[in-house]
């Protein structure tokens, strides 16, 4: 048996951010980045606001560590808040989700029942949908996906306006994010007829509209279009699964320091690549995946007459948008050295195998794959 629900109120388009104002008489925590305060963006908010008490905690930084949602929390604590509003990219939204839950436990509220929202600012994660928070462990170098269906977000606003202002790496980074979340979720084993309608349309929208919103920013028709995929990209990968794209690009990305959405644009052609095994074909006999990756390339009016063509005109496509994004190929062209990848290449290879992306992924790795991945990835 299998299960598709979303939990999450989507509200989206023009005037969403309407929504807010039926927050009444309620002591609010807004939760977003000094960049976003610097912005003003959390003042926008709090406009909607105008019969709550507001406190802002602008302490959240990219890959949110353990530390922020520490601090996050006493933030909730002296401030006595009854309702959440996250506002910023995936990693202010994972924050906030990650200080709820802990001040759950730790502070013994009962923050299941608060009026929560996610409002992204990234057209990226989807996180405004899903059930998982991405934490940093700095000491370890290591991200840990936090899973329960307590961290969806009871409420999401999908504005394509507050995403305007994100620089053009930020909007190809979280754009190949969404690409890597559909692409994957459609080939997972957990894959199913609802989620690979979700991945097909999402799949889509953002061949078509990332490169325009990457050319031009203001461009709100694609920023809005990209919004949708983000949101649809999140509740389909969140019924479905990921795959080894994102179990390596935590663990590289992790010690690597590279953007989440960067790095699985790094790897997603290495993975299809793999997961496709046209090298290990017999008697014609395609894996499930590289069938699913020809169906995707006929979706895209790519030419895909055989199984083989259809897989290697989709790689090509995804590399082309890569190249357009100005994002590297390689480790060697993104600035690592020869010897840090190989300092970290036992650790790299054994946290991908642990992540909990990794099983859901259509072919097994094991330590030999994921090591050839990364010395095709490395580029020297
Ligand atoms: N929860 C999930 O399901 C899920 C899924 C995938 C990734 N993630 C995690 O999400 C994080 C990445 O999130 P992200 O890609 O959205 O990036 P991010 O939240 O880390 O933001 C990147 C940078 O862009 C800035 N920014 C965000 N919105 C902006 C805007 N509108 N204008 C100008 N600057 C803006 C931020 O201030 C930050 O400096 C990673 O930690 C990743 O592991 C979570
Ligand atoms: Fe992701």
């Amino acid at each position: 048996m299998k299960e598709f629900s979303f939990s999450t109120r989507i509200f989206f388009g023009e005037g969403a951010l309407e929504r807010l104002r039926k927050l009444e008489d309620k002591r609010v925590m807004i939760v977003t980045d000094r960049f976003m305060a610097g912005m003003g963006v959390p003042d926008k908010v709090a406009s909607y606001l105008t019969r709550c008490q507001v406190t802002v905690f602008d302490g959240v930084v990219p890959d949110p560590p353990i530390e922020v949602v520490a601090a996050g929390v006493e933030a909730l604590r002296d401030c006595g808040a009854e309702a959440m509003i996250a506002v910023g990219g995936g990693s202010t939204i994972d924050a906030a989700k990650a200080i709820r839950a802990v001040a759950k436990e730790t502070l013994h509220i009962d923050t299941d029942r608060w009026e929560c929202f996610a409002i992204p600012t990234t057209s990226g994660t989807g996180s405004e949908v899903t059930e998982y928070a991405v934490i940093t462990d700095r000491a370890k170098g290591i991200k840990y996906p936090l899973d329960s269906k307590a961290l969806r977000p009871p409420v999401a606003i999908l504005d394509p306006q507050l995403t305007v202002s994100a620089p053009a790496s930020v909007t190809a980074d979280a754009g190949m994010d969404v690409l890597t979340h559909a692409m994957e979720a459609y080939v997972s084993k957990g894959a199913n007829d609802f989620s690979d309608a979700l991945c097909e349309k999402a799949v889509s929208l953002v061949f078509r509209f990332l490169p325009l919103a990457f050319q031009d920013g203001t461009d709100l028709l694609a920023r809005e279009k990209l919004h949708n995929a983000s949101c649809m990209a999140g509740l389909a990968f969140n019924s479905a699964g990921l795959g080894l794209t994102h179990g390596m690009a935590h663990a590289v990305g992790g010690k690597l320091h590279i953007a989440h959405g960067r790095i699985n644009a790094m790897l997603l052609p290495h993975i299809i690549s793999f997961n496709a095994n046209l090298a290990g074909v017999r008697n014609g006999e395609y894996t499930v995946a590289a069938k699913k990756y020809q169906r995707l390339a006929k979706t895209l009016d790519l030419p895909a007459p055989s199984v083989r063509l259809g897989v290697s005109n989709l790689l090509r496509e995804v590399e082309r948008l890569n190249r357009t994004l100005k994002i590297p190929a390689t480790l060697k062209e993104w600035g690592s050295s020869p010897e840090q990848i190989r300092d970290l290449r036992e650790e790299m290879i054994s946290a991908a195998l642990a992540d909990v992306t990794t099983a859901s992924n259509p072919r097994p790795a094991t330590a030999e794959c994921v090591g050839a991945i990364l010395q095709k990835l490395s580029g020297y």
